[in-house]
Order: structure tokens, then C-alpha cells, then sequence
């Protein structure tokens, strides 16, 4: 039985069953069958150029490959116990369909090499399907930036009202943070893009074949330069794990926000019924589960990094089976952050807003640093003007009043140099106005912050 085992050959006792299921990765690396094809096809072309399979044997060798694609494709690929992986599966059932040309395909070759080449190829693909659903959501994030341009609502620190602000430029806030993520792709994409086939197992390829060309026939933009890092290195791996960890970061505040906006304290935001779910019990509750879970999956995903790294660094070199466990990481990484990605365009191209309530929440004390800054205007050093502003601040506690009920004499008694004009200072359209620096809250830096955006997003050319 051992003998049907790839590598059966020095063996005489049997697997333990319960050994035999622990070591499988099958389930898991069979989502890879066909980019296992895929190098197949490329290596077998690779050593038939160098004499290793004659050119008939190379034709029945990728023929029967297509059949074998065609068996996964058409769901009738008939998975054994002893398919260790997709490596072992594909091969096996290549063997059984063309015959014993199929043991040549592996001349020279390794899993090791294999198996980092079919992530890679894997990954490449990956990386593209997460890159255009990002460039969706700040897509997004643009459009109702421009449209809501002039809502306004309170800023925060602390979680306490800050200053005012536009709507726009909160929104805008996450674009940038998802700017910086998509050119992190950009570099990660381009570390993927190495070809790691021609290393065999460890200490590289002993046949002359043509690393050059069989990169470039599997779309690889580099080659690897040592045989022994390109069977270690998982970089690339934990890479991903943690690009897609800061995406989940980031996405996760932007969801905690729009959870504490959707609440009935702030009523800030409205989530459409497509993204939210009712209480089996509470009849009147809208929950924002699709918020809920967006932060929840951030965990998740972070968990996977930590867990992976941890996996990695006591390995001596070169391959060990610990790598095996890179897959499970990297697919449910994968597929919990594409999630989260489409549910986040869809909560945010569906909710709605209510500028009322937002400028509600807009009190006069958000305005005391603009006391401050007209006291600087008026030439007083900023933290003299501080203090006189918070004196204001006290006096209207001590009158009961709100700041902007202070007449003209209150603020004399606080500096004589308040004139007639510190009255016109309570309208929050000129207050988030003066932020026209680049990069502030004000029209003109915020619709300079969307032209630059988008013109960013429109020329970013990010690999293929
Ligand atoms: N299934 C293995 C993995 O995912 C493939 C490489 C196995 N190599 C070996 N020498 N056992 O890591």
C-alpha cells in the first residue's frame, strides 16, 4: 500500500489512519487544482525544451493534465485516501489516465518548489479580485463625498465633540487609510510575482532547464535567487496576512463609527434593511450586524497573522511541514476579507444620512477654539487666547448660558479686544471654512483632497 505513495519507496510499515487524515491537506489545497495544473503544464514545456520528456510525451502529459481539469472543473474529480494534497492528487490521478508518462513530470522537481508555486500563482489572483472591490469602496467613499459635500457634523477625540467638520472629510479619511493599503498591495504584489518552481527541494534544479522563460510563461515578473530561501520563505504569506489584517483595522473603526452614528444617541445615519437585522425578541430593533461583523472579523483575521508568524519563527531551514499550515491561513484570510470588503461598499453605498440631525449636534462650545484663534487674529499669543477663551467658557457656565448667548460685554470683561464683529463667529459653515489649508476640513482643501484622490485612483496602474 505504502508503494502507491509518492514517496512509498523506502517504506515497509503502513500509515496510521489517524496519521494519514493529520497529515492531509487535500480539503484545504484542493481550492489550488488549478493553478497546480497550471505549473505543471509550464514544467513539463520547461524539460521537454532540455530533452527530459520527448515532445510526444510532453502532448500526452498536457493533455492529460486538461482531463484532469476538466474532472475538478465538472466536480467528478474523485478525491482518494492516500491523495496526501493537491500535488500528490493531481499526479496520481494524471498517472491513471495517461500512464507512465505521467512519472516523468516530476524530473527535478519537489513539492517544495511546487507547492510555493501554486500559492503564488494563487495568490497573484487573489491579490487582483481584493485590489478592484477596494478601489470600489473608495469609488464609493468619492461619490458621496462630492454629493454630501456640504453636511456637517461634529468631530471627535476622546469620543467627545471636538470641532465641527465635514461629513465629507470624515468620510474621505478612510479613503486615504485605504490609498495607503492599496499601495502596500502594490509592493506586495510584486514580491509575490516571483517564480520559486526550478529549486526542487532544496538545493535547486539539476537539469539545465529555463528559469527565465518559464517565469515569464507563468506570468511571474522575477525569479527567485536561492534555492533554500525559495522553499523556506512564506514572506509573502504573512505579508498578506497582515495587509489584509491593516485593511480589517481599518475597516473596523470605520464600521465602529458608523455603529455609534446609527445609533438613536447620535441618529446620524440610517443603515438600508439589506444590512441589517432584526431582534427575534425586541420587535423595534434595527441592528447593524453588517457593521457588527466587519469589526468582528478584524479579530479573525489579525488571529491568523499572529498564529502564522508564530508557526513560523522556530523552523530551522529549508521546507518543514509546519508551512503546510500557510494554506488554511491564507484562504480563510481571503475569503473573510472579500467579505467584509463587499459588505462595506454595500452598507456604504446604501445608508443614508440625516444632515439635520448632524447639525444638530453642532453646540456653540465646539466653537471656543475659534474664540481663541479670533483673539490670535486679533494679535494675542494662542495660549493667552486659550486661557480668555476658557474664561469665556466658565462665564457662560457661571450665566447658565450657552457661549453663544454671551452679549458683547461679557466677552470685554473677559479681553478688550473683543469687538462687535466676535458675535458673527457662531456659524459653523465659516468655522469648518477656515481649515482651507491643504488637508483640513475646509471646502476648498476638501474638494482638493477628492480631486487628488480620484485622480490617484484613476491612474493607479497597479500590477496585473
Ligand atoms: N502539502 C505540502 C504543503 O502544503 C506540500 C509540500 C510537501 N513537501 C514535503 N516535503 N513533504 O506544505
Amino acid at each position: 500500500m505504502e508503494k502507491q505513495k509518492l514517496w512509498g519507496g523506502r517504506f515497509t510499515g503502513a500509515t496510521d489512519p489517524v496519521m494519514e487524515k493529520f497529515n492531509a491537506s487535500i480539503q484545504i489545497d484542493k481550492r489550488m487544482w488549478r493553478e497546480d495544473l497550471q505549473g505543471s503544464k509550464a514544467y513539463v514545456r520547461a524539460i521537454q525544451k532540455v530533452g527530459l520528456v520527448s515532445e510526444e510525451e510532453c502532448q500526452s502529459i498536457l493533455s492529460g493534465l486538461e482531463k484532469v481539469g476538466e474532472e475538478w472543473e465538472s466536480g467528478t474529480f474523485d478525491i482518494k485516501d492516500s491523495d496526501e494534497d493537491i500535488h500528490t492528487a493531481n499526479e496520481r490521478r494524471l498517472k491513471e489516465l495517461i500512464g507512465s508518462a505521467a512519472s516523468k513530470l516530476h524530473t527535478g522537481r519537489s513539492r517544495n518548489d511546487q507547492v510555493s508555486t501554486d500559492m503564488r500563482l494563487w495568490m497573484k489572483n487573489a491579490l487582483l479580485v481584493l485590489k478592484t472591490e477596494l478601489q470600489t469602496f473608495v469609488t464609493v467613499i468619492l461619490n458621496r463625498a462630492k454629493q454630501e459635500m456640504d453636511v456637517l457634523m461634529p468631530g471627535y477625540t476622546h469620543l467627545q465633540r471636538a470641532q465641527p467638520i465635514r461629513w465629507s472629510h470624515w468620510l474621505l479619511s478612510y479613503g486615504w487609510m485605504l490609498k495607503r493599503d492599496l499601495e502596500r498591495l502594490q509592493g506586495l504584489q510584486t514580491r509575490v510575482s516571483s517564480l520559486t518552481l526550478g529549486s526542487g527541494a532544496l538545493a535547486g534544479n539539476p537539469f539545465p532547464i529555463d528559469r527565465t522563460s518559464l517565469a515569464s510563461d507563468l506570468g511571474f515578473l522575477d525569479i527567485s535567487g536561492n534555492s533554500l530561501d525559495a522553499v523556506s520563505d512564506r514572506d509573502f504569506v504573512a505579508e498578506f496576512l497582515f495587509w489584509a489584517s491593516m485593511v480589517g483595522t481599518h475597516l473596523s473603526r470605520w464600521a465602529e463609527d458608523l455603529i455609534l452614528y446609527s445609533s438613536k444617541e447620535f441618529g446620524f445615519v440610517t443603515l438600508a434593511d439589506a444590512y441589517s437585522t432584526g431582534s427575534s425578541l425586541m420587535p423595534q430593533k434595527k441592528n447593524a450586524d453588517s457593521l457588527e461583523l466587519i469589526r468582528g472579523k478584524a479579530g479573525r483575521m489579525f488571529g491568523h497573522c499572529s498564529g502564522f508568524l508564530m508557526t513560523l519563527k522556530g523552523i530551522p531551514s529549508t521546507y518543514n511541514k509546519d508551512l503546510q499550515e500557510d494554506k488554511e491561513a491564507m484562504f480563510d484570510v481571503y475569503d473573510t476579507l472579500l467579505g467584509v470588503v463587499k459588505v462595506a461598499i454595500g452598507v456604504l453605498s446604501t445608508l443614508q444620512i440625516d444632515a439635520d440631525k448632524m447639525r444638530q449636534a453642532l453646540s456653540p462650545e465646539m466653537l471656543a477654539t475659534d474664540i481663541a484663534y479670533y483673539l490670535v487674529r486679533k494679535g494675542i499669543p494662542f495660549r493667552e487666547a486659550h486661557g480668555l477663551s476658557g474664561m469665556c467658557v466658565a462665564l457662560a457656565e457661571k450665566k447658565k448660558c450657552s457661549l453663544s448667548e454671551l452679549t458683547l460685554q461679557d466677552f470685554r470683561s473677559v479681553s478688550e479686544q473683543c469687538t462687535e464683529d466676535i458675535l458673527s463667529i457662531w456659524d459653523y459653515e465659516k468655522s469648518v471654512d477656515q481649515y482651507s489649508v491643504y488637508g483640513g476640513t475646509g471646502k476648498t482643501s476638501v474638494t482638493a483632497q477628492i480631486e487628488n484622490l480620484e485622480a490617484w485612483l484613476n491612474q493607479s496602474d497597479l500590477l496585473q
